[in-house]
């Protein structure tokens, strides 16, 4: 039987946060079992709809690599590589442009944040940046896309271009189906628990990194923000506290109702200590393997060359055959 093939990425923002590891990264490794096939992507290409310092993006994309291996992504049962070495991505990308609806684009919730907070640079990249997610995962006619719960809106638009594609040239691409985890798909600010937890939040204190010491993640947690309720419960009403009982769950392997039955009757500073806790301790060897890894230059190449080369074997035949459908290749057979 064909094995079912898996794709994600990540963009190079440095140290990865609580809300990817939770969302996305722990999906990913649980992913590696022997009946499938896994590309795990550093999506450099993606960054730079922002402007980035040179150096700074380099260094950042070995850290977000190291980052997932840290995390358990194992370079002996999947595909690590960086997307800029794999030049069909960006090929890929400017074919789906020509079956991509400037309307469709313009629907993005992405594409509208991100313009109102760029509002300088609102660059054409930021608005086709779906569609080199598309590229990224039909290059590699993956089956399912762990992602968190914010993607979803971008595998949709994946999925409509991969369908229009193979209607006129027959099944090219298989239609991708996103994997978003029921508890945790979108963590949130710890400050703001109506928002979404991220790196590019200019209040540290509202995300916790993978690799954050024991006693800045107890402190976040401390100053996290809940409500006057006083009462643990899992409601949209209380945001805060919810998010709070997703990550305690995530973390200790608990149901929300376990979870919930567990902190019956406590306070909030309970709650609070016992998600640090069960987070310092999850996230204790992701923090040590990580300076491991990062420090091991000759390991880290070495696993990035191997994925570029498991990675490029796929794109060639995928854009091959795309060219040769369309008409941009296969001129003398
Ligand atoms: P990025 O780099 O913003 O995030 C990486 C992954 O982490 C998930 N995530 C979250 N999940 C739960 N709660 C949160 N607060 C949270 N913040 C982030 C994201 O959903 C994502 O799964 N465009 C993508 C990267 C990408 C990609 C791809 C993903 C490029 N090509 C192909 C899938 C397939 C992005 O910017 O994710």
């Amino acid at each position: 039987m064909e094995k079912k093939r898996i794709l994600s990425g990540i963009q190079p923002s440095g140290i990865s946060t609580l809300g990817n590891y939770v969302g996305a990264l722990r999906n990913w490794v649980k992913l590696q079992v022997d009946d499938r096939s896994c590309f795990y992507c550093v999506a450099n290409m993606h960054a730079i709809t922002v402007r980035q310092n040179p150096d700074e993006l380099r260094s950042r994309t070995l850290d977000t690599a190291a980052i997932l291996l840290a995390c358990g992504v194992d370079p002996n049962r999947s595909a690590l590589f960086v997307q800029s070495e794999v030049h069909e991505h960006a090929e890929l990308s400017w074919v789906l442009n020509c079956y991509t609806y400037l309307g469709e684009l313009n629907r993005m919730t992405q594409f509208k944040d991100k313009s109102s907070k760029h509002s300088d640079n609102i660059n054409a990249g930021l608005l086709t940046y779906p569609v080199l997610m598309a590229a990224d995962i039909l290059l590699y006619r993956a089956h399912y896309v762990p992602v968190g719960e914010d993607q979803k809106q971008h595998l949709e638009i994946a999925r409509d271009i991969a369908e229009r594609f193979n209607k006129v040239y027959g099944d090219v691409f298989v239609i991708p189906e996103p994997l978003v985890p029921k508890v945790g798909g979108r963590i949130m600010s710890l400050q703001d628990p109506t928002k979404k937890m991220s790196k590019s939040d200019p209040n540290p204190a509202s995300y916790i990194t993978v690799t954050d010491e024991p006693s800045a993640i107890m402190k976040k947690f401390k100053r996290a923000v809940t409500d006057s309720e006083g009462r643990i419960a899992y409601n949209e009403n209380q945001p805060g506290v919810a998010n709070l009982l997703s990550i305690y769950s995530t973390f200790t392997g608990m149901t929300i109702e376990e979870s919930l039955a567990h902190f019956d009757g406590m306070g909030y500073g309970t709650l609070k200590t016992a998600v640090a806790e069960a987070v310092i301790d999850g996230l204790a060897l992701v923090r040590e393997e990580f300076r491991r890894i990062r420090d091991d230059k000759a390991y880290l190449r070495e696993v990035l060359s191997r994925g570029r080369e498991q990675a490029a074997e796929v794109a060639a035949r995928t854009i091959a055959d795309v060219y040769g459908r369309i008409g941009l290749g296969a001129f003398f057979d």
